[in-house]
């Protein structure tokens, strides 16, 4: 098999990539001969960050496969930019894997196979103990859901496996019945999707996991631009928390509650309220992992944009779940919004606990309910 004529080398973090030209030329990037998109450099970035600061800690083997690798561009990068024993790069597509070999040698990378499997097949292949990835990652064109059992049992204890999912509109609620299928919950349409949609799949995630009997432990998740991404660690021993449940959203007063019980009845204006779920009820950002992210981040070649993200990460990492916008509370109390800083301390002045959050630029998480934060805006013009 040989590589596509129309070819181009891109640097992207500190690793040589051979790229199909019409990847960098196009609208969309086609996925013949071999798929990249060089607008996910920071959903890359970010990885490059996470498993940083995942192999700093980690003392076991380090090996990362990358079931669904396109052209290698992370693989190739954390075999080049990152320390691991072995990289494996799998896709289905022979050209793509031409395209990573030809990449790994510009980049003079040794620790790296390749491997043409369907992904099932590949990460099958390596659930044997001893064959298992310390990181694995789960990265299809749509839904990773699929890829949940054979992606679990490819990670070994204490490992990270990391999923995206690029099914927008299934998973913030155009299309429930998929959802159904493919995650086990519906979401509600609100204005925190993003964050429904993290918990549907992590709902999706530890449910497969729980059968296994192995948990998912969230250390970050991120959606930046149009694709969700999680980042959770799997333990070799049952689940011994409740961590699937509800999100209530009333749709009248714009109440939301995290909840374990199926219940549809608005404890603010006695309304009947929308349910999301079932979906992951517990923490979504592990602290510590993600200060170490922020650490590993100055360290290494990644767009500025990350570090932006981290930091709004770790401000919301032990925040209540659900975040509002202020435009949202705006339009609902029929006033001009404020200033996301000023909503933000001026909460955090009338007692409750506030942060900005990575989701949403005009996002913010409280433990103040609709009616407080509205009573605290009023205050801040
Ligand atoms: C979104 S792209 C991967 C992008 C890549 N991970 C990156 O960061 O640039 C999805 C890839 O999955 C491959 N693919 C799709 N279905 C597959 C399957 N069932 N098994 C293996 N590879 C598959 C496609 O050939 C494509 O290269
Ligand atoms: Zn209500």
């Amino acid at each position: 098999m040989d590589i596509p004529d129309e070819t181009l080398q891109v640097v992207e973090g500190d690793t040589r990539l051979l790229v199909p030209k019409r990847s960098i030329t196009d609208v969309a990037p086609p996925k013949r001969p071999a798929f990249f998109n060089p607008k996910a450099q920071v959903n890359r970035d970010l990885s490059i960050i996470a498993y940083a600061a995942f192999l700093d800690k980690f003392d076991g083997p380090k090996i990362f496969l990358d079931g669904l690798s396109g052209i290698g561009a992370r693989g190739l990068r954390v075999a080049n930019e990152l320390k691991v024993d072995k990289t494996v790069i799998n896709d289905l597509n022979p050209v793509a894997l031409r395209m990573a070999e030809y990449s790994a040698n510009l980049n003079g990378l040794k620790n790296i196979e390749f491997s043409e499997k369907e992904a099932c097949e590949f990460f099958s292949s390596c659930s044997k103990k001893g064959r298992r990835g310390s990181i694995v990652d789960i990265d299809p064109f749509g839904s990773p859901a699929a890829f949940f059992d054979c992606g679990i049992r490819a990670t070994i204890h204490g490992g990270i496996l990391s999923t995206a999912a690029t099914d927008l509109q299934v998973l913030n609620g155009l299309f429930d019945d998929a959802c159904k299928r493919r995650y086990g919950g519906v979401p509600v349409r609100t204005k925190y999707g993003a964050e429904i949609a993290i918990r549907l799949i992590l709902g999706s995630l530890r449910a497969v996991a729980a059968r296994l009997g192995v948990e998912i432990v969230p250390m970050f998740v991120e959606s930046y631009m149009h694709y969700y991404r999680t980042y959770v660690k799997v333990r070799n021993r049952p689940d011994q928390q409740e961590n699937l449940g509800y999100i209530l959203h009333c749709k009248n007063c714009g109440h939301r509650k995290i909840t374990l019980e199926h219940q549809c009845r608005c404890e603010l204006c006695e309304s009947k309220a929308s349910l999301a779920g079932p979906l992951w009820i517990g923490k979504i950002f592990d602290k510590e992992f993600v200060q170490d992210m922020l650490t590993q981040s100055s360290r290494l070649t990644v767009e500025k944009t990350c570090e932006k993200i981290l930091c709004k990460s770790l401000a919301e990492s032990e925040m209540p779940g659900t975040y509002f916008t202020i435009d949202e509370v705006a339009s609902m109390t029929r006033s001009s919004p404020p200033k996301l800083e000023k909503a933000v301390s001026g909460l955090q002045g009338n007692g409750f606990t506030a942060s900005v959050t990575a989701f949403d630029p005009t996002g913010f998480r409280t433990d103040a309910n609709i009616n407080e934060i509205a009573s605290v805006f009023k205050t801040i013009h």
